[in-house]
């Protein structure tokens, strides 16, 4: 009965649903013979790469899968694309390819969420169970003019004053490079880029705002790749995110109703980059443009750590060990940007708003993923007002199933290093500029609670 129901609004609608009903057979339950009867008797068995294919790879896959960007094959042409067509179909049909986190039923809240609709993945696996036909050139859409140089008019840019020397083979650690900057004045800056020297191999980054005191970098030498374990990050150190780089990411603004990032005088920047290799040495010099915003601003945008839990302890071998960290409101501000943040044994993340009248709402729940560190930008600021609570709820598998974990047999506690665990989330925040970044957030509830094993949990917070 469900099977002729769907054909039958598919009928009705067209080309499109047909691959939706064929979708849903195939999550369903429904015999592999009966799925590819429905594709067999509809248009989408025809679909070729020239129509329906190259129109899905220009708009979700192309931005990456081009030469000289960060994955490993192109996927411009028919020639490039047609080896992978069986592969395409997997990575589309799990969910990996185009890599995004959040939880579907939460896209809604973000403007860059990247996901192929259920239509798009069944034209895609259709078309790999069909030969990947190339069909009527005649029907092929114009390639995509990519834009190679800045997306913003920069005033400033810092490069690294060395290039990093990229092995070969195998995992690289996060390497930092201070670069002395020193800012004679106090600065503003309303857009920033940051843009790879080969964007073959830097897989994605930050450059770091490190305001004169801090302790994180401090005896570096300028210049000097580190890599992570060496020099650790402080997170009570003040330091601010000026640049980012995903593949596709483009400019970032930091301007929201007027605001701007502010970069204290005397500040220094560091380059934090998570390079892939490429099967033969080659080097990078990775650089960041800024454009400067004439202040003085009412508002500024700071980038906080957001909720931590420093007292987390995972028991050894646990698959799905949950931790809570905690802060509350104690200075207003607007949430416009999103980034969970844990290490190799992460599972999944889910930032949750808890306002002063009592109201609780999820934000997002998202799947973590180690190697891509997505961040979610909000298509509606939230305002954060005083005495919001906000729970970072997250997950760890610390079995031996966990093909990425360092080691099932050890308990684990908070640490900067990959072997250790984070669990927290990077907030792009808009507040007064006159507010000191620090005390925004007050650590709370579970953040606060003694360091003993497992937790801190949801169940020792107290929801109302
Ligand atoms: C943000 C950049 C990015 C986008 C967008 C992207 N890819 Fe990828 N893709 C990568 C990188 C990097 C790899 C290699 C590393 C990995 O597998 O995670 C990869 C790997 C793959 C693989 C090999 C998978 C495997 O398991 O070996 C396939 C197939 C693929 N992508 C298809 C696609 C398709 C189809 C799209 C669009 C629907 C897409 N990708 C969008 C970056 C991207």
């Amino acid at each position: 009965m469900k099977r002729i129901g769907l054909l039958a609004v598919s009928a009705a609608l067209g080309v499109s649903s047909v691959m939706v009903a064929a979708q849903h057979e195939d999550h369903g339950g429904s015999s592999g013979a009966q799925t590819s009867t429905v594709a067999q008797t509809s248009n989408v068995a025809q679909a070729t790469f020239n129509k329906e294919v190259l129109p899905i790879l220009q708009k979700n896959c192309q931005v990456c899968h081009r030469p000289g960007e960060v994955a490993p094959m192109s996927l411009m042409t028919y020639q490039d694309a047609r080896p992978w067509a069986k592969a395409m179909k997997t990575a589309t049909t799990s969910g990996k390819m185009p890599p995004w986190t959040v939880e579907p039923e939460y896209d809604h809240n973000f403007t860059n969420a990247a996901r192929l609709t259920k239509a798009e993945v069944a034209t895609l696996a259709s078309w790999a169970d069909n030969g990947a036909p190339e069909g009527d050139p005649a029907l092929k859409p114009a390639a995509v003019a990519f834009r190679d140089g800045w997306n913003l008019k920069p005033d400033l840019v810092v490069e690294m004053p060395n290039d990093f020397q990229v092995q070969a083979t195998g995992a690289i650690e996060y390497q930092y490079m201070l670069v002395k900057a020193d800012f004679k004045e106090d600065v503003w800056i309303r857009e920033a880029e940051m843009r790879p020297g080969n964007s073959k191999v830097v897989h994605h980054g930050e450059v770091w705002v490190v305001p004169p005191g801090s302790r994180w970098m401090k005896n570096a030498v300028p210049g000097v790749s580190y890599s992570a374990s060496k020099m650790p990050k402080d997170p009570a150190d003040g330091i601010d995110i000026i640049g980012k780089f995903n593949p596709g990411l483009g400019a970032q603004t930091f301007d929201f109703g007027g605001s701007a990032k502010f970069i204290p005088k005397g500040s220094d920047l560091v380059f934090e980059i998570h390079y892939t290799a490429i099967g033969k040495e080659t080097t990078d010099r990775t650089k960041v443009g800024m454009v400067f915003a004439k202040g003085p601003h009412a508002t500024r945008y700071y980038t906080s750590y957001g909720p931590q839990a420093r007292n987390l302890v995972i028991p050894a071998r646990d698959d799905n060990s949950e931790v809570v960290g905690e802060v509350t409101v104690a200075n207003e501000a607007t949430l416009v940007y999103a980034q969970p943040h844990m290490h190799l044994r992460g599972k999944d993340y889910e930032l949750r708003a808890i306002f002063p009248d009592g109201e609780s709402q999820t934000l997002f729940r998202s799947k973590w993923d180690f190697n891509w560190q997505l961040g979610y930008n909000f298509a509606k600021p939230i305002v954060l007002t005083k005495g919001t609570r906000l729970l970072g709820i997250s997950h760890f598998d610390n079995s031996p199933a966990n093909r990425a974990n360092p080691d099932p047999t050890k308990e684990i506690r908070w640490g900067l290093q990959n072997w250790d665990e984070m669990s927290n989330c990077f907030l792009g925040l808009v507040f007064d500029a006159k507010t000191d970044p620090k005390s925004v957030f007050l650590f709370t509830g579970p953040s606060l609670l003694p360091v003993g094993p497992p937790g801190p949990t949801l169940a020792m917070v107290k929801l109302q």
